[in-house]
């Protein structure tokens, strides 16, 4: 029997999820995305090539597995189409392993604009998003008007539906945000490049998931973003507009919750964040900015600077309880080779009040200030290790309190970029069956 599992981001993205899926799929026959969009932006480094992937499930470089994009993306044609032929370059052929649910719904040239827009006038108050059309994209959906990657079978009707669509969107445009419209030639520049592919590839991944289950081969969900920018989990406003945590992989693939084995939460070894939104163990000082360096905290996606905090467990507890975690993967143990010493914090302080949890609104969770508990550093170079029993003592003692703070175990530790740079403490995934869905 195979095993399905979830590896998804269990802080504020940009965790290492991506090296975690392209490692563990070595055991596994398919890689699921179930949210998001090309926001996203998954780091594989392989024998020190650097591939980045936005839309393309993390398992793609490995021969022979199949990947598959949900209902619950949304998905950009061009981007798609984009990445397709950048795996194709490094000769790696993506459309004929590459599934996609028809209901999974467009992000056309319209909602670009609105994001960017939307933003512009925030000011201030902008969310920082990645300006993919991301948010205005996943409106569109729950306002029951979004287009679908199966709306592009007949043009004449996807024509037709998307001059309703523009008269809505540019009255938005013009008169609310004195923006430029968006034209339905635009919109046909966007897809038609892009058209054949998609349809090539359109299946209904939830019978194909099912009938890879049945036939014992593991399946991989892998997430986007992390569990503080989902829409009804995190730090709301400053979120994504998707359900990041574990309950997406059911809605987002249509797989039902009772069929998943293990949910991994990748978890840094310390916390970052892009954008705007209450950070509480934010580094502002020169420790911050170290981290920031060493850790290459750039952006996949947008290549903003990342913000640097400590390890924040009261986030943890909150990923911990909403994705039921089973295993942690600490990625990026390395960055903090040279500190002197490591802050953990274990709870906030709000209104005088101890707290372990983050509150609701980002006011009062901007409000809270950290509660730490300090740890020497271990000044000496974890790079690349692949044993437990090879880490310095100081790094043994760190990761043992993390793992008792958060109280789940920890299966795997990252120790570099690259895929060998990984210490396995537990073995995830077994052999599972070669079992292919036509
Ligand atoms: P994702 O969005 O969660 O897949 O993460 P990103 O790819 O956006 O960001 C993680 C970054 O850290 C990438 O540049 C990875 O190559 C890098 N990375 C992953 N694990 C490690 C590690 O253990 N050590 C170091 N130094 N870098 C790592
Ligand atoms: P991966 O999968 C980190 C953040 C943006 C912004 C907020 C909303 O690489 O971890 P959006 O464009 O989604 O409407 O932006 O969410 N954000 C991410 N931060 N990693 C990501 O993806 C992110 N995707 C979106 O910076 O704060
Ligand atoms: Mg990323």
């Amino acid at each position: 029997m195979g095993k399905s599992i979830v590896i998804l981001g269990s802080q504020w993205g940009d965790e290492g999820k991506g090296k975690m899926v392209d490692l563990l799929t070595e055991k596994a026959q398919a890689v699921v995305r179930f949210q998001g969009g090309h926001n996203a932006g998954h780091t594989l480094v392989i024998n020190g090539q650097k591939t980045v992937l936005h839309l393309i499930p993390s398992g793609i470089l490995h021969e022979g597995v199949q990947c598959f994009i949900g209902q619950g993306v949304v998905v950009s044609p061009k981007a798609l189409l984009e990445e397709i032929n950048s795996l194709a370059k490094q000769g790696v052929e993506a459309a004929q392993r590459l599934k996609i649910s028809p209901a999974a719904t467009l992000v056309l040239p319209y909602h670009v604009a609105l994001d960017k827009a939307n933003e512009a006038r925030k000011g201030r108050q902008a969310i920082g998003t990645t300006g993919r059309g991301i948010g205005p994209a996943y409106e569109d959906k729950v306002a029951r008007r979004s287009l679908r990657v199966c709306d592009l079978i007949d043009l004449n009707t996807f024509k037709e539906r998307c001059e309703h669509i523009l008269q809505y969107h540019n009255a938005v445009l013009k008169h609310y945000y004195e923006a430029e419209p968006v034209t339905l030639n635009m919109v046909l520049e966007d897809i038609m490049p892009a058209r054949e592919t998609l349809l090539s590839m359109m299946s209904d991944i939830r019978v194909d998931l099912q009938t890879l289950r049945q036939n014992g081969a593991n399946i991989i969900f892998e997430g986007a973003q992390g569990a503080l920018l989902d829409i009804d989990h995190g730090t709301y406003p400053y979120v994504t507009s998707s359900n990041t945590t574990a309950g997406g992989v059911a809605t987002g693939s249509g797989f039902g919750p009772l069929y998943l084995d293990e949910v991994v939460g990748v978890t840094k070894a310390y916390c970052t964040r892009v954008g705007g939104g209450p950070f509480p163990t934010e580094l502002l000082d020169e420790v911050g900015q170290f981290l920031g360096k060493k850790g290459q905290e750039f952006g996949a996606t947008t290549g903003r600077a990342r913000r640097c905090g400590w390890f924040d467990v009261c986030v943890m507890r909150r990923s911990v309880e909403v994705n039921s975690l089973s295993s942690l993967a600490i990625t990026k143990l390395d960055v903090l080779d040279e500190l002197d010493e490591l802050k953990i914090c274990t709870h906030y302080k709000l209104k005088g009040d101890k707290i372990s949890h983050p509150p609701v609104t980002h006011e009062e969770y901007s409000a809270c200030e950290p509660v730490y508990e300090v740890m020497p550093g271990w000044k000496s170079s974890t790079l690349g290790i692949t044993q437990e029993a090879d880490l310095p003592e100081n790094a043994r003692r760190y990761l043992a309190r993390l793992e008792a703070l958060v109280g789940v175990p920890i299966a795997l530790i990252s120790t570099g970029a690259e895929r060998e740079h990984t210490i396995e403490l537990k073995k995830i995934l077994n052999e599972g069956a070669n079992t292919k869905v036509a």
